[in-house]
């Protein structure tokens, strides 16, 4: 404990006692701030992988695992699944890459899926957009695409349910 000199009185001794303590206790506070402040951070910096980055070199990655998921995300974007392009939606078959470079160059896929005519109503279009919105002139590439249109985006001759197969139907008794 604090050592005062005898010739103090009781008083003084007091006041001495009262401001050590005091002095104590702010360099005990400080030091325990600075501890939990360095316990937070480390706490904070393990369970924030990228802050490791300030305490030590990062793990150098790879340049054939970068190479790898760029062809991954590349061949996501060529996917094709049962017959359709899956980021476009597009029927996979002759033209279709054209048809992809060219029509979705200003609007989705979607608005040529969704959509379904004649070839002379896709030509229709194509003059349409050409003449009203930009469109260019599409050269050689027009009969690929038109092919494509009218083969795969045609009106379909029946909108009504075909009639059922009754002998491929396979008939059970509801059981009540
Ligand atoms: C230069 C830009 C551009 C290109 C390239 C383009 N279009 Fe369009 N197209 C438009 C615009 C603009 C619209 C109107 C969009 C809207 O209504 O939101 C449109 C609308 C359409 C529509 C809807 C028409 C309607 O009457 O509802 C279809 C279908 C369409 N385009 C098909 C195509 C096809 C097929 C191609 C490829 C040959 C193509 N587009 C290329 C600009 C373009």
């Amino acid at each position: 404990m604090l050592q005062l000199p005898d010739h103090l009185t009781e008083k003084q001794k007091q006041v001495y006692r009262k401001r050590w303590l005091g002095t104590v206790s702010l360099i005990v506070q400080t030091v325990s701030a600075i501890f939990f402040a360095v316990v937070g951070l480390f706490l904070f910096a393990l369970f924030q992988p990228s802050l490791v980055g300030w305490f030590g070199h990062p793990e150098p990655v790879a340049l054939e695992s970068v190479q790898q998921r760029m062809a991954e995300k590349e061949s996501d974007l060529d996917r094709v699944e049962n017959g359709i392009h899956l980021e476009t939606g597009l029927i996979a078959a002759e033209g279709w890459e054209v048809v992809r470079g060219t029509c979705t160059a200003c609007h989705s896929a979607k608005l040529v899926t969704q959509n379904k005519a004649t070839r002379d109503g896709w030509k229709n279009m194509i003059v349409w957009m050409q003449e009203t919105q930009g469109l260019w002139d599409l050269g050689d590439q027009e009969k690929t695409i038109l092919d494509y249109l009218a083969a795969h985006y045609a009106p379909e001759e029946a909108s009504r349910r075909a009639n059922l197969d009754i002998d491929a139907i396979e008939w059970y008794i509801l059981d009540l």
